[in-house]
């Protein structure tokens, strides 16, 4: 029986730089989809995948995320008192009793392997998600949990993948397979004529805790990084590591066009708006 998996890590240091000058002051986590930060959408999907504890590891201007997830007496009551009901649900137990938050600085930004890397002393010898908020995936259940029962069939190391035009792998981890979807080599932002295929790694996997040992001895790789997929590619030799083709919408909120969908679709399906958006964007894309 595989072990439940109650550890998240979410890399926030990032600087998000595409995002500039809203991104200037504010992480590019809190950007929201309609109402809710790209970084809370992360956390629902983690928690509905039984996730218990939420390892953020952060850097400079995050402090935003933390305060997020924080309780806010003042506005609570405020909201209180103003009869302001569903404001007020809304903005209690983001974070539900039971589960914590635990906030690690990257002290330099060496790349996604050596962010993960910073969450070992939290982390231990249990396997984790982690989990990239920049891209949204609606999918249901949530990708996180997809992932937890694959992880559940066959133990192991689990990666979502989805299929990317050639001439878009440079952008991606890229991975083979072979006919049990396990993967047999991936690659960190290979050429397109270089890479082993078109089936891209998105901001989900499952991994042990042994990947922390490889990537204690990972160079820098692609862009002078610490990668996170040079850690699997050293993992493959003694670890199955299945690649999984979840099932979703992915929303690469990394750059513009991709949030412009993202809050587009969302707010096609929001409760509130919706309606009102869609009517709005009937005239508007006349
Ligand atoms: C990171 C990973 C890459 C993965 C991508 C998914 O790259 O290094 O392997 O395919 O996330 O979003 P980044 O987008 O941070 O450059």
């Amino acid at each position: 029986m595989s072990q439940p998996v109650r550890a998240v890590v979410f890399p926030v240091a990032g600087r998000g730089t595409r995002f500039l000058p809203a991104t200037k002051a504010s992480p590019k986590e809190m950007l929201p989809i309609v109402d809710k930060p790209l970084i809370q959408y992360a956390v629902e999907e983690a928690i509905a995948a039984g996730a218990t504890k939420l390892v953020f590891v952060t850097g400079s201007s995050k402090r935003a995320i933390e305060d997020h997830f924080d309780t806010d007496a003042e506005l609570e009551a405020a909201l209180r008192k103003s009869g302001k009901d569903q404001l007020l649900k809304s903005i209690r137990n983001i974070v539900p009793p039971g589960v914590s938050c635990i906030y690690i600085r990257q002290g330099e930004p060496l790349g996604l392997g050596h962010a993960v890397l910073c969450a070992k002393s939290v982390i231990g010898n249990e396997p984790f998600f982690v989990h990239l908020a920049d891209d949204l995936i609606a999918g249901e259940p949530p990708v996180l949990a997809q992932m937890a029962a694959e992880y559940a069939r066959h133990g192991g190391s689990v990666i979502a993948v989805e299929e990317v035009p050639r001439a878009e792998t440079s952008s991606y981890g890229i991975v083979a397979t072979d006919a049990a979807n396990r993967v047999t080599k991936i690659v960190e932002k290979p050429a397109p004529d270089k890479a082993p295929s078109n089936l891209a790694v998105v901001g989900r996997y499952l991994l042990p805790g042994s990947i922390f040992g490889k990537l204690e001895k990972t160079g820098r790789g692609a862009g002078g990084e610490i990668q996170l997929t040079d850690g699997i590619a050293a993992l493959l030799a003694e670890s199955p590591v299945y690649a999984y083709p979840f099932k979703g919408v992915r929303y690469d909120c990394g750059n513009k066009l991709g949030y412009l969908k993202a809050t587009v679709d969302y707010g096609l399906s929001h409760a509130d708006v919706g309606p009102a958006f869609a009517e709005f964007l009937r005239h508007a894309v006349k």
